[in-house]
């Protein structure tokens, strides 16, 4: 796998690719991941989840990403919760890089692109991201990308059976 990195609009072909990385990186994402539902590791699960992705995009709240390296799917990168409105125009970022495919910049170089459609196509003001206080590959790839720590969200997210705090990034897009 090369060193470049793209991001596209997800797409119903990408389920097994999807599904196939969720299934080998069960155990290695339990901490950072919540849990998901069997059908979310089939071919099946993944195409019923891309459809409703694609409806948020249609719907205007998500821009649900790919991400690729030599046009293979290598992770996901999704804006979400994206808020319009003239005086909010927000969204949080949200990604994943599948274990083979992690340590060679693809997460930096995938949130760089993104920002660029939450700038240039999204019209988006302020970006928003939330880590688990140990993520620091996570944490690396935020600061890397000019998002700085704004505060802890406690037990926010149930993560491997436990509610964890999140640790909240913020970036500012434009004035
Ligand atoms: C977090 C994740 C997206 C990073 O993907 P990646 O493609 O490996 O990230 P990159 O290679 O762009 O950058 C990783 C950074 O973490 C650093 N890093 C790796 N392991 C580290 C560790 N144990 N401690 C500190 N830093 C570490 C790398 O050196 C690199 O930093 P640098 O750019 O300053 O050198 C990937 O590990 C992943 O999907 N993890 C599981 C799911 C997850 O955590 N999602 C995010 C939830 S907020």
């Amino acid at each position: 796998m090369g060193n470049s990195t793209r991001i596209r609009l997800i797409d119903p072909g990408d389920a097994a690719a999807i599904a196939a990385h969720r299934v080998r990186d069960f155990e290695a994402f339990r901490r950072w991941e919540p849990a998901q539902p069997a059908e979310f590791f089939t071919e099946q699960g993944q195409a019923t989840r891309i459809d409703s992705l694609l409806a948020g995009y249609r719907a205007g709240t998500l821009w649900p990403g790919v991400v690729l390296a030599d046009d293979q799917v290598i992770g996901q990168i999704t804006v979400g919760g994206i808020l319009p409105q003239p005086h909010l125009r927000r969204a949080s970022l949200g990604y994943w890089i599948t274990g083979p495919a992690q340590g060679r910049g693809h997460a930096g170089r995938a949130v760089g692109l993104a920002v660029r459609v939450m700038t240039d196509d999204l019209g988006l003001h302020r970006a928003e991201a939330s880590t688990n206080l140990e993520n620091l590959p996570s944490q690396r790839v935020l600061r890397r990308n000019g998002f700085s720590p704004y505060g802890v969200a406690h037990a926010a997210i149930l993560l491997d059976g436990s509610w964890r705090d999140g640790l909240l990034w913020e970036r500012i897009l434009s004035d």
